[in-house]
């Protein structure tokens, strides 16, 4: 369980996709989307990989290229400007390292993390990459050819145990920019307490009965956040 450090409320940011758009990183489902010019069958499973290993390895090579040519932007900033108010935890479902460059502490990687790569016989065998391709032929100490460090669909999402804990001693749910459609990672929201307020920060449309106490802010995550970030600092709750 995440302990309380002090008495300052504490804010998980869960965010998608959409809180990297405006750094000009495409989300998945959006038109013209990442899923609209590749097959997820193709490129992001463990079959594959099996299949094409170095159209895996291509995929992710350019993601990683638009990753590091990439800058946060005034929503990933005002979620890490969050810390001088609260105790913040962010869950990300994002594979890029923006939340971490725009300075927030304490980030949790649901799907993988795009600048590290791992063993594929050994998943504890985790490297940080600091160049923008892997290749074929590339090997782990154990002498297996290095994958992304990603989170295949059809895999389990290992870090979803420790999201859960940290979504259950919430005092304010935030999500920025996501679909809410791939599980288990949207389930998390309904491991928030009933009764705290919880915030949706996303131009797309949703029911308006996903769950109790959601206040949909149909915007940009910039200018949603902007908006929540004023709300959220005006009355500090300590
Ligand atoms: N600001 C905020 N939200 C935005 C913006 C923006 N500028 N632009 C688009 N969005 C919203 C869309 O309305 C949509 O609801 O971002 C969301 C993106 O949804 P998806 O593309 O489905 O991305 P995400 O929810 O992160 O996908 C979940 O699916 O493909 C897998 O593993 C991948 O982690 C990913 C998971």
């Amino acid at each position: 369980m995440m302990k309380k450090k002090d008495n300052k409320k504490h804010i998980v940011v869960f965010t998608g996709a959409g809180v990297s758009a405006e750094s000009g990183l495409k989300t998945f489902r959006d038109s013209d989307g990442l899923w609209e010019n590749y097959r997820i069958e193709e490129v992001a499973t463990p079959e594959a990989w099996e299949r094409n290993p170095k159209l895996v390895l291509e995929f992710y090579n350019m993601r990683r290229k638009q990753c590091m040519e990439a800058k946060p932007n005034n929503a990933h900033l005002l979620i890490a400007q969050l810390e001088k108010h609260y105790n913040v935890s962010v869950i990300t479902q994002n594979i890029d390292d923006l939340h971490e460059r725009a300075g927030s502490t304490n980030v949790l990687h649901l799907h993988g993390e795009i600048m590290k790569v791992r063993s594929s016989v050994d998943e504890n065998l985790i490297y940080p990459i600091n160049k923008w391709n892997l290749e074929l032929g590339e090997k782990c100490e154990k002498g297996s050819q290095l994958r992304p460090h990603i989170v295949w669909f059809g895999e389990p999402v290992p870090m979803m145990e420790k999201a859960i804990e940290i979504v259950q001693t919430a005092d304010v749910f935030i999500v920025v920019g996501s679909s809410l459609v791939v599980y288990p990672a949207a389930g998390l929201i309904f491991y928030a307490p009933t009764d705290i307020p919880k915030y949706l920060i996303d131009p797309g449309e949703f029911s308006s009965t996903i769950t109790k106490n959601l206040i949909h802010i149909k915007k940009k995550a910039t200018e949603g956040m902007q908006e929540l970030y004023e709300l959220l600092t005006k009355n500090v709750w300590v």
